[in-house]
């Protein structure tokens, strides 16, 4: 007998929703319940697809064309999905990433202002039906989330685009869950990092763990 497939999480938000402090708590709090389970990112997760993030991060002086760069980011999918994302499901653990296509949306739907038909012809072709079964969105107001991101290191390539960018980032989150409401959670990040913590523990929990 197969193994059931195991759980694709995802976790998404604009800059400075505090992503990494929340992956870290539930990656705790999934091993606490003993699910095995593997951790990673997008664009990223394998040595070609960090290669690919790095290319894509970094701030050059040519203009980087919105579809070239589209088209980097479901090339770092790709291999992703397939070294590491779909082996790991199929060997019936569980995956948390840190973003995934809903992300393509808001950055280069909603933000660059690419068509959504074309993202969606992508995901389709890498993807085939692969979808995540829960993706939890961190949201905060704008200018909160880039005054904390602004906070770290050098910012890349895209935490230094326009403020009205990340509006319209934000604003492709919050179109996504408004399409498909069932496959998302949206907590409010500008509580304080308890409160965030106790919703986060909410939503896993209703995935009866
Ligand atoms: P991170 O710094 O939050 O890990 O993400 C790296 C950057 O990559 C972030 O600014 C969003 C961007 N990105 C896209 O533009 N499209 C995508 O599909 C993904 C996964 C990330």
């Amino acid at each position: 007998m197969s193994l059931p497939r195991g759980k694709f999480i995802t976790l998404e938000g604009t800059e400075g929703v505090g992503k990494t402090t929340n992956l870290t708590f539930i990656q705790e709090w999934l091993e606490q319940k003993n699910v095995p389970l593997i951790v990673t990112r997008e664009p990223g997760g394998t040595p070609l697809a960090e290669e690919l993030r790095e290319m894509l991060l970094r701030k050059r002086d040519e203009p980087v064309d919105a579809s070239a760069e589209l088209l980097m980011v479901f090339a770092a999918r790709a291999q992703h999905l397939n070294q590491v994302i779909r082996p790991a499901l199929e060997r019936g653990e569980w995956v948390l990433c840190d973003r995934f296509t809903d992300a393509t949306y808001a950055y280069q739907g909603a933000g660059r202002g690419l068509s959504l038909e074309m993202i969606e012809t992508l995901e389709n072709l890498v993807q085939e039906e692969l979808r995540p079964d829960l993706t939890i969105v961190l949201d905060i107001d704008v200018e909160t989330g880039l005054a904390r991101a602004s906070d770290r290191a050098a910012l890349d390539r895209f935490e230094s685009e326009a403020v009205e960018f990340f509006h319209r980032v934000r604003g492709g989150y919050r179109t996504r869950v408004a399409q498909q409401p069932d496959r998302y959670r949206v907590i409010d990040a500008g509580q304080n990092l308890k409160a965030v913590q106790s919703d986060v523990a909410a939503v896993l929990e209703q995935l009866g763990l």
